[in-house]
Formats: structure tokens, C-alpha cells, sequence
């Protein structure tokens, strides 16, 4: 079972002998909560090196607005180490606010020092609805990158926006890491996994089911282009009462324009009850 490491100093000590001896590192950042979508990286992770696989754990308050979901965010450490257990995690990273923002963390005081600005990308969908998360994340993302200084890092395609600004990160900050996105893992109804789901009261979950239906929708009438699948998906949305739609994006892969012909994204983002849920799906136009 995985070494539990707690201080920055753990961690670079568990490291140390495979770094010294050239061993390739991976690594799966989480906010724990683990689910079958986390372990499904962890897996992928886990077949890219037979070297050190690291998986943090960290509840990162610099993502949440003060108005999020941050207190209540769920916490689940020991049965997160035994998802981490049954993967074959060699190393479960679980640093304290204090460790990773040395002095405690405040949305003023942290932009007092340095930050990842993450540029125009960050300003529309997600980012536009939660001003500043991308900015917490992609800091989070490259303090953790720091400590671990992996060869290669799984991310979830669940979260597409954030998967796509930090393989950016990556390329325009010049990290030199191999960015892997790992497909999104959904319950037998097409509900994506997601720790926000057990928020969900029975009502609710059957509401949520809409947001894969939708997507889904919009891939059986992407072959008649933009509109056809706008349009199809809007229909399943507005049949459900219980979702407060956000966004549904149609986007090229890199989220840019959609193309009318060819590869491309769909998104989609609503409120069920206070619980704000995201799903995507790769399609093709025309
Ligand atoms: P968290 O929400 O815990 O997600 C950790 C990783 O699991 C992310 O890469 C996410 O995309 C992936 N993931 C979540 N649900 C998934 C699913 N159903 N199928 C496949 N992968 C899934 O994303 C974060 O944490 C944080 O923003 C983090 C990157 C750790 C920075 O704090």
C-alpha cells in the first residue's frame, strides 16, 4: 500500500532514490473524494511508468470563490488511500493549506506574490461563471509540478476546460511534461462520476442524467451541423425542469470555433438545485 506523505520534505525524501536513478515519475492530482473517474487515471498513470506513481490529495482553496463549496467539500482520506491501495499508488501526497501556502492561504495575500495568469481561455465557460478558479488551479497545478517534478501527469477529460489550459501551461510555460487526458468514466446511465454527486438527493440525480442525455443528443445530429446539434441538445435541457443551464458550448477541439465540418467539442454546464454540475463529449460536424 502507498507511502502516506504529508510535508513537501516527505515527499522529495520518498522521491529521491528513483530520481537519482533516472526512474520515470508519474503523477494524478486530486482533490480526493477518490471515485471510479480518479482511479481510472491512476490506472493509465500507472501503466506510463514502472517507476514512482504519485497521487496528491489537496482540497486547493485558491480554486473556490468565497461564495463556493469549499467547507463543505467532501473528505474522505482513509478510503481515499485505499482506492490509492488497490491501484498500486506508490506515493499518496496530502499536504495541509499551511504546507503548500506557507503562511495560510487568502485570495489577497496570495496575489501579493506570484500567480499563473492563465490568459483568454480562462475568461469564457467555466471561467466565466467562476471568475479567478482557473488562476487557483493552474497555481496549484504548477506548485504541485514543482514538488513532484513528473515525467508525466494523467488528467480527467471530465474537466476539459481545465485539461486543455494546462496542457497550455505546460507548452506555454515550458514545463516539459507529458500531459496524458484520460476519458470520462460515467455511471451505467451516463451520469459522469464526479465528487459533487453525492450532493445529489434522488430527484436531483435523476435531473442530472439530462446533461449526458443532452451531449449525447447533440453527437446523433452533429452530422447536420452546428445548429442541428445546438438545437437537439437545448431540447432534452429545456424537457428538464429541475436543471438551471449554465452554458452549452459547441467549440472546436482546443475550444476555439466550431468547425462545420469535422472534430469538435460539446459542453455543458447547469445548476441542480446548488450543486453545479459539467459534462463534455467529443463529437463531429458535418
Ligand atoms: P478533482 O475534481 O479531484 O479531479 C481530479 C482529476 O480527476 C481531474 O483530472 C479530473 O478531470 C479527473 N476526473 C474527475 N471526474 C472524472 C471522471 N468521471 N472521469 C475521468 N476523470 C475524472 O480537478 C481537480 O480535482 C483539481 O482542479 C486539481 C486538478 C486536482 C487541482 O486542484
Amino acid at each position: 500500500s502507498p507511502v502516506l506523505a504529508h510535508t513537501r520534505e516527505e515527499l522529495s525524501g520518498l522521491l529521491a532514490d528513483a530520481r537519482r536513478s533516472g526512474e520515470k515519475v508519474a503523477f494524478v492530482p486530486t482533490m480526493g473524494a477518490l471515485h471510479d473517474g480518479h482511479a481510472s487515471l491512476m490506472r493509465t498513470a500507472r501503466e506510463a511508468t514502472t517507476g514512482p506513481l504519485v497521487v496528491s490529495i489537496f482540497v486547493n482553496p485558491m480554486q473556490f470563490a468565497p461564495t463556493e463549496d469549499l467547507d463543505r467539500y467532501p473528505r474522505t482520506l482513509d478510503a481515499d488511500l485505499e482506492v490509492c491501495a488497490a491501484e498500486g499508488v506508490d506515493v499518496v501526497f496530502a499536504p495541509s493549506v499551511e504546507e503548500m501556502y506557507p503562511g495560510g492561504f487568502s485570495h489577497d495575500s496570495v496575489h501579493e506574490g506570484v500567480t499563473v495568469a492563465p490568459g483568454a481561455l480562462a475568461t469564457i465557460l467555466d471561467g466565466e461563471s467562476r471568475p479567478g478558479h482557473f488562476d487557483g488551479v493552474l497555481t496549484v497545478v504548477a506548485k504541485l509540478f514543482g514538488l513532484v517534478r513528473p515525467d508525466v501527469a494523467v488528467f480527467g477529460q471530465k474537466d476539459y476546460q481545465q485539461l486543455t489550459l494546462i496542457r497550455r501551461m505546460v507548452r506555454d510555460l515550458c514545463m516539459g511534461i507529458e500531459v496524458v487526458g484520460a476519458e470520462t468514466v460515467r455511471e451505467p446511465d451516463g451520469l459522469a462520476l464526479s465528487s459533487r454527486n453525492r450532493y445529489l438527493d434522488a430527484e436531483q440525480r435523476q435531473a442530472a442524467v439530462a446533461l449526458s442525455r443532452a451531449l449525447r443528443a447533440a453527437q446523433e445530429r452533429a452530422p447536420y451541423g452546428v445548429p442541428a446539434a445546438r438545437w437537439a441538445a437545448m431540447s432534452v435541457l429545456k424537457d428538464e425542469p429541475g436543471l438551471e443551464l449554465d452554458y452549452l458550448a459547441l467549440t472546436s477541439p482546443d475550444l476555439g470555433e466550431a468547425p462545420e465540418t469535422g472534430e469538435g467539442r460539446v459542453l455543458v454546464a447547469a445548476r441542480v438545485g446548488t450543486t453545479r454540475l459539467i459534462d463534455n463529449m467529443a463529437i463531429g460536424f458535418g
